[in-house]
């Protein structure tokens, strides 16, 4: 199978991608979250839709506009990005690219937090699902193809690797993030399968975005 129906090597396969980071209330002013501004996971959006497949992305709070032909899905907490990953399945691709809060407040308050003189409030966390995880879990719902981000500072390599072993996904995109990543239009990324790494040279997030739409099309086609 050279192309799908419409000529487009990815025409006929569907995608989910998530994007941004989460948000986290701590009170009705106030939450955690990551630094992602998002643009790679909505370059990867948009790729993927260029080369025919049918897209939803699932943003968390970002200050960019949807790719033309993607159908978006908002989403601000950990727990509402996995139920709108899990009501997009069934697809035959997953690409995890959002900066999803590790921990959310435990007891979140219904009114604004006072500043009071006995000092700050002591926040309770505990852990969000791992929403790549449950995804790459066998089943028939899990997509052909899942592909997780790491973004690390050091030891790349090594942590990319380990959570591929442990999340269970099929590749990962291991992103340095020591400098100049967060909202940056450049990127730096290895990309490892299980069947060795591919190092991209710093390039640009669109770039980054269609050379990982290209190899998952090639993934398909073999
Ligand atoms: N991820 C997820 N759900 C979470 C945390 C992470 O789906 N609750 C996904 C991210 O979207 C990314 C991958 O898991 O594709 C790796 O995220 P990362 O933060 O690098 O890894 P963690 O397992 O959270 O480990 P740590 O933050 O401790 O490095
Ligand atoms: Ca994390």
């Amino acid at each position: 199978l050279l192309a799908g129906p419409d000529g487009r090597p990815l025409a006929g396969r569907t995608a989910v991608v998530t994007a941004g980071p989460t948000f986290e209330p701590i009170d009705p002013v106030r939450g955690l979250t990551n630094r992602s501004s998002g643009k790679q996971g909505y370059a990867i959006a948009e790729a993927l839709a260029a080369l025919g497949a049918k897209v939803t992305l699932v943003s968390g709070p970002v200050a960019l506009s949807a790719p033309v032909g993607v159908e978006r899905v908002w989403v601000e907490t950990a727990r509402d990005m996995q139920a709108a990953v899990k009501a997009a399945f069934p697809a035959d691709i997953a690409v995890m690219s959002a900066a999803v809060a590790d921990w959310r407040v435990d007891g979140v308050a219904s009114g604004k937090i006072k500043k009071a003189p006995g000092g700050p409030p002591s926040l309770s966390l505990i852990e969000n699902p791992d929403i790549l995880a449950g995804v790459s879990k066998p089943g028939k719902d899990r997509p052909t193809l899942v592909v997780g981000f790491a973004a690390e500072t050091t030891d790349l390599e090594a942590n990319a690797l380990a959570k591929l072993s442990r999340k269970g996904c099929d590749w990962i995109v291991g992103n340095d993030v020591s400098d100049d990543v967060f909202g940056a239009d450049g990127n730096a990324v290895t990309l490892f399968t299980r069947d060795g790494a591919d190092s991209w040279p710093r390039q640009s997030k669109t770039e980054v975005a269609r050379k990982l739409a290209a190899r998952i099309a090639d993934h398909f086609k073999a």
